[in-house]
């Protein structure tokens, strides 16, 4: 028999975008209602480099934050070739920044101001060993000779094998994984090295991004992939092994500027983020693992406290809203105007 009801303890989200300005005001309160923390990704215009601006970026984002909601946000730098040395002992003293973003310089959004080559940065790498300061890691390469479908592969193959090999101290997270090379990658390496999963790429595969025709609202970097691959990580996320953890890389755009002849990446799941995961996890029977994916792991590997607090899911049907306000227009998320099996009943951080 299904189970009807999920008590867990309160999950966190080590990968969001929150924006900045009126878009950060519309989206946080998503955040902030299911989460009690959340990395957040520094890929703002202009990038968040130093400390100084990570905590800047952090009070505004604590001064957006709707009432009753209690959430902390935990700040990353984006890391670029003039990233200097010293940042990284004034991230690691701060208490306020938690990790350091490598981008593709030209992978995704706002990521021009990213890494060419990555030996420019090796003795700022060096320096977060030292410190222990973990690299979370957009892992796609750019080359345009390499196919879409391949980037995140040959990432691994080309970078990331070589990078672990000279830096094997170097915390790292590899987020977002798409594929069953990040998995295996991720599996054999040493606890120190970790990855996030989101939950469009555990509910989707490639077909999803032409169902009917072109759905914008379906692409994000790094793109679907095939359905091996996605079986790959829902077995990956729900197999209880720690260096899985939730992240949804949920990363909200305009509806214009999805739905153009140039269309930005990123799907927005805040709103539904845990309801879409448990989704996931009970597609292959395995709910009794979601609280360890969503709440213990990614915390353990943060060397944070777990939350205390609980969030009880029940498997009760709503509707998701056709659009949401983002800034001066909207946003269309994920599933709009589609049902969804579950629902937050308690520790939303609404009052009760
Ligand atoms: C992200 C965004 O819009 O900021 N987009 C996405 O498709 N995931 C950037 C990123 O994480 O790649
Ligand atoms: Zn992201």
């Amino acid at each position: 028999m299904k189970s009807m009801r999920l008590d867990i303890s309160r999950p966190d989200d080590w990968h969001v975008h929150l924006r900045d300005g009126e878009a950060l005001g519309s989206v946080v309160g998503d955040t902030a209602r299911q989460f009690a923390r959340a990395i957040v990704m520094p890929n703002l215009k202009p990038p968040v480099t130093t400390v100084a601006q990570a905590e800047d970026y952090r009070r505004r984002i604590l001064a957006s934050l709707p009432a009753d909601t209690h959430f902390q946000p935990l700040m990353t730098l984006y890391l670029t070739e003039a990233t200097a040395v010293d940042e990284i002992a004034r991230a690691r003293a701060s208490g306020t920044v938690f990790a350091v973003k490598y981008y593709p310089a030209g992978a995704t959004t706002n990521s021009q101001a990213g890494v060419r080559d990555l030996a420019r940065v090796y003795p700022v790498l060096e320096a977060m060993e030292r410190h222990g300061l973990p690299l979370l890691m957009h892992g796609e390469v750019t080359d345009p000779d390499v196919d879409i479908f391949d980037r995140e592969r040959v990432f691994i193959e080309r970078h990331l094998i070589p990078l672990q090999a000279r830096f094997p101290g170097l915390r790292m997270v590899l987020e977002h994984i798409t594929t069953r090379a990040a998995v295996e990658f991720v599996s054999q390496a040493p606890a120190h090295v970790g990855a996030t999963i989101t939950a469009h790429h555990l509910l989707l595969n490639r077909n999803a991004l032409f169902e009917g025709g072109i759905q914008p609202h379906h692409y994000c970097a790094p793109i679907l992939k095939r359905e091996t691959h996605r079986l790959a990580l829902l077995d990956a996320a729900t197999s209880g092994n720690p260096h899985f953890f939730l992240g949804t890389d949920s990363a909200p755009h305009v509806r214009e500027a999805k739905e153009a002849a140039c269309g930005c990446a990123g799907v927005y799941t805040a709103h539904a983020a845990i309801e879409l995961y448990a989704e996931a996890f009970e597609q292959v029977d395995r709910l009794d693992r979601l609280e360890a994916f969503a709440s213990f792991h990614g915390a353990d590997f943060y060397g944070l406290a777990r939350n205390s607090e609980r969030l009880i899911l029940e498997r009760k049907p709503w509707i998701v809203p056709d659009a949401f306000p983002l800034a001066q227009s909207t946003c269309i998320p994920f599933r709009a105007g589609k049902s969804m099996p579950w629902s937050i009943v308690h520790g939303s951080g609404q009052p009760e």
